[in-house]
């Protein structure tokens, strides 16, 4: 189940200007191939807070091929510059994001990153602005700890999938993935330094401040 009608899904990623002709490609890659990008209007989305935020050091967890990264390094491209941490585990997604990023123009702003995300992270030098994680639902919970530590306060953190096409809605779901989303959730809004709000856009992107 989708959590939009593909009639609002697409209204919202029509809102969206046109990307470049280097973005157009990796949304028709992702297309073909299945790959579960954060596409337009999500991409806009983040793009628009760390844009606000004024954001110029941001940390992905889960890159992929870089399409979320570029929506990212706009943002910190059009606040003076600035530093987005693309990390992946996979070699020919890293290559295929140093090859795009560059092609788009933002080969010196993003720092590549091959292996786990988070424990990555845990050994970054902080603070960061946005902290966006979409690595295996999984390990959502465990990456809490360290994305806590590592984002300044005021800081935002960006969470996809955490409605997971209304999977964590169903009682007889009970999948390491959707208990994690699940747990995750529960960890973030019980806890009084986060003020938290899932928007339900694409497949549910969670926005938690991280308070002073
Ligand atoms: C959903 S895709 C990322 C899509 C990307 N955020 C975008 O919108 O363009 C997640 C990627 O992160 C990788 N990944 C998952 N868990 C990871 C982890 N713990 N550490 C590093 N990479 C991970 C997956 O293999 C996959 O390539």
């Amino acid at each position: 189940m989708d959590i939009l009608s593909s009639s609002i899904a697409n209204y919202l990623d029509d809102l969206v200007p046109p990307r470049p002709a280097e973005m157009q490609k990796m949304e028709a890659y992702a297309k073909a191939e299945g790959f579960p990008i954060i596409g337009p209007a999500c991409g806009q989305l983040c793009y628009q807070i760390a844009r606000t935020m004024g954001a110029t050091r941001v940390y992905e967890l889960g890159s992929g091929y870089g399409y979320s990264t570029a929506w990212f390094a706009q943002a910190v491209k059009e606040n003076g510059g600035g530093v987005v941490h693309h990390t992946v585990w996979d070699k020919i997604l890293s290559e295929m994001a140093q090859a795009h990023l560059g092609e788009l123009g933002y080969g010196e702003l993003v720092h590549y990153t091959l292996g786990e995300a988070v424990e990555a992270l845990s050994s970054a030098d902080g603070p960061f602005d946005v902290i966006f994680m979409d690595i295996d639902k999984e390990g959502y919970p465990a990456a809490l700890p360290v994305i806590k530590q590592k984002l300044r306060p005021g800081g935002v953190l960006l969470i996809d999938n955490m409605l997971w096409s209304g999977r964590i809605l169903d009682n007889e779901d009970g999948s390491a993935a959707t208990q994690a989303i699940r747990e995750c959730t529960g960890m973030l809004v019980s806890d009084q330094h986060w003020a938290v709000s899932i928007i339900p856009i694409r497949d549910g992107l969670l926005m938690a401040t991280k308070l002073a």
